[in-house]
């Protein structure tokens, strides 16, 4: 039986990446290590809570103690480094957390992992630490081109920065130490139990309750999109054939601009629920500082190495996606409620009122 250490395992992907695995393999057991920060929220694994292959441990990666604790504990194989802090936004007001948690987290954890794996001859058979990073390490495209694993590395945020400097000291840890690691970065996630402060759960979320949908600068800026299910399953391949040391990127091929995502989550609202939900709602805004314009991933790498692709066309998964925050409703006013509430909420203001973010 093999043990994963998820870490983050209660935010948007890791929920989805524990469910997923639990349903695919009976034979593993999964330690979902999660600080439970604003992002993080036990509701979104309800249905695996009793389950005996799982356990969850609240703490925070930056905790050397605890984190030592759970290796010492635990016959652990494989870590997946989900835990970081991830809205952009929020980075660009505060990136001190960033730091903190996605660089000095990441450091801590892939300490204990040497600590616990490391021989005389080098490291324990089968044991991998796998770190998933992000397509925006590389900076902002233009018109034309995709980012390949060896496009340098340009971060233009202080989220992005704290995510390319956790990816360079994973990198370090192979090359200095030949640590066992892999790191893949993907494009944008859509689907169930995303916190409503990204993009498309914001939109849906903005529309149930007709409340105005902040369009940041000319709303052309562009993602590429992909269903949050396809990225469990490449991470799943990566750990289980992944060659150690390699970086996969992972992504769509799904770009959109961000107004025609919005014209689409509009469209179907429109259609299948409220008819009051129309394009009135749509709010210019001011622009996000040093907004990157395009992000555009190609993944040939990881279909000609693994056989990945993304299984989920577009228009499927965004109709599975708002149906899913359709029937969650509920789920959404919990998470966004107490003390978050707050700063969600003035963020919101001060969106619709122009202010710099
Ligand atoms: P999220 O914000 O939904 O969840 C992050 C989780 O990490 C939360 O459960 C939070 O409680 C936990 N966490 C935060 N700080 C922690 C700490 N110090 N110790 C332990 N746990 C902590 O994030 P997400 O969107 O699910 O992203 C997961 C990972 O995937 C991140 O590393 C992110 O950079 C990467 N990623 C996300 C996307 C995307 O589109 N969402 C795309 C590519 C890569
Ligand atoms: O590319 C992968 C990244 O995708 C992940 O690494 C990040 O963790 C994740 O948050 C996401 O970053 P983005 O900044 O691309 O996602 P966000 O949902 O915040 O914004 C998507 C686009 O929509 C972006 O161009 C900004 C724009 N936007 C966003 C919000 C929240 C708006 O126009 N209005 C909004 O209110």
């Amino acid at each position: 039986m093999k043990t994963y250490l998820v870490t983050g395992g209660a935010g948007f992907i890791g929920s989805n990446f524990i469910m997923y695995m639990l349903k695919k393999y009976q034979d593993i057991k999964i330690i979902n290590f999660d600080k439970l920060t604003y992002a993080g929220n036990l509701e979104n694994l309800k249905e695996i809570q009793q389950d005996e292959r799982y356990i969850f441990i609240q703490g925070d990666t930056c905790d050397k103690k605890l984190v030592e604790d759970v290796f010492q504990k635990y016959e652990i194989n494989f870590v997946v480094n989900f835990a970081a802090e991830t809205h952009v936004d929020r980075s660009i007001t505060c990136p001190e957390v960033f730091a903190e948690t996605n660089v000095i987290g990441t450091l801590n954890l892939l300490n204990c992992a040497k600590e616990s794996w490391q021989t005389r001859d080098g490291f324990k058979d089968g044991v991998k630490f796998l770190h998933v990073s992000t397509d925006e390490v590389y900076g902002s495209l233009g018109n034309s081109g995709y980012f390949i694993e060896t496009t340098p590395l340009d971060p233009r945020s202080p989220y992005s920065a704290s995510k390319a400097s956790s990816d360079l000291m994973v990198k370090a840890f192979n090359d200095t130490y030949n640590m066992p690691i892999n790191i893949t970065r993907c494009s944008n996630n859509y689907g169930p139990y995303q916190f409503p402060e990204k993009l498309i759960p914001l939109l849906i979320n903005n529309c149930i309750k007709h409340k105005s949908l902040p369009v940041y600068g000319d709303g052309l800026n562009i993602r590429d999109w992909l269903y949050v299910e396809d990225h469990c399953k490449a991470i799943d391949l990566v750990i289980k054939k992944g060659k150690a040391g390699e970086i996969y990127n992972i992504g769509g091929h799904n770009e959109k601009t961000n107004i025609d995502i919005v014209k689409t989550v509009i469209k179907y609202l429109n259609e299948n629920f409220d008819s009051n939900i129309n394009e009135s709602l749509i709010s210019y805004v001011k622009d996000r500082k040093g907004h990157d314009r395009r992000y555009a991933i190609d993944p040939a790498k990881i279909k000609k190495e693994l056989g990945w692709y993304p299984e989920t066309c577009f228009e499927d998964g965004i109709k599975k996606t708002i149906k899913w925050y359709l029937d969650n409703e509920q789920w959404i006013d919990t998470i966004t409620a107490g003390e978050y509430k707050n700063y969600y909420e003035k963020m919101y203001e001060n969106k619709i009122q122009n202010k710099s973010i």
